[in-house]
């Protein structure tokens, strides 16, 4: 289908992931192009047993198109999580949380045995980091956190007003040159008062679906 416009790229990628659903329980997650694969859900609500939702406002969206959303507790495993991201290079590692769901979405891919991401082209970069880096921080250490960040060479913003599902506090970092996503990953996500970097390097995605004016393209091609 030719679609243009982002948010026309994002429901084309969105309506090919629908096509890799099975049926099961199904790993959502959160952002615009994630709410059109909601939308394009609810058309084959009766073939699933439900979702498990990376955040409230999804939650919020199932539940309205009657799709049944279930406790990951409750559930196991799954077998598929789809997701939009902020940026992926061609490993498909990607920078996560621009809307502030990142730590659920990073428990939901790691419960998940394939983890599709849809995004518009766009989102296709060579290195990671154009796109400020978020970090989900406890409260208390939110300075102490910023210090370690600009340390790291990283210029981090905090985004006031914004309170993450879980209650605590995200960091935009700007300036970063992610050249080495895991070991970026593992180092912020060491530092005491991090609960989760919006880098998903060390599971990255599986397939990167991208909505282009020519068509869906998918990753590895
Ligand atoms: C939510 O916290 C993010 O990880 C989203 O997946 C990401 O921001 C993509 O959002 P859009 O689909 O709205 O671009």
């Amino acid at each position: 289908m030719a679609a243009s416009g982002q948010d026309a790229l994002k429901r084309q990628a969105a309506e090919a992931a629908l096509a890799q659903v099975e049926g099961g329980v199904i790993g959502v997650g959160t952002g615009s192009t994630v709410n059109h694969f909601i939308d394009c859900l609810a058309g084959i609500k009766g073939r699933i047993d439900g979702a498990v939702s990376s955040s409230e406002v999804s939650s919020e969206r199932l539940r309205a198109h009657g799709i049944p959303v279930l406790d990951l507790n409750a559930v196991g495993g799954l077998a598929l999580y789809v997701d939009g991201a902020d940026e992926s290079n061609h490993r498909l590692q990607l920078v996560k949380g621009g809307g502030g769901a990142l730590t659920r979405e990073k428990i939901v891919a790691a419960a998940s045995e394939r983890f599709i991401c849809i995004a518009d082209e766009g989102k296709l970069v060579e290195v990671l980091g154009a796109f400020p880096l978020p970090v989900e921080v406890i409260p208390m250490a939110r300075s102490l956190v910023a210090r370690a960040l600009v340390r790291m060479g990283g210029t981090p913003v905090w985004r006031e007003g914004f309170v993450t599902d879980n209650g605590n506090l995200i960091l935009d970092v700007h300036g970063l040159q992610i050249t080495d996503p895991c070991a970026v990953e593992q180092a912020i996500n060491n530092l005491a008062g991090v609960v989760t970097v919006g880098i998903f390097a060390l599971r990255p995605a599986d397939l990167l679906i991208l909505g282009t004016p020519g068509g869906p393209r998918t990753l590895p091609g």
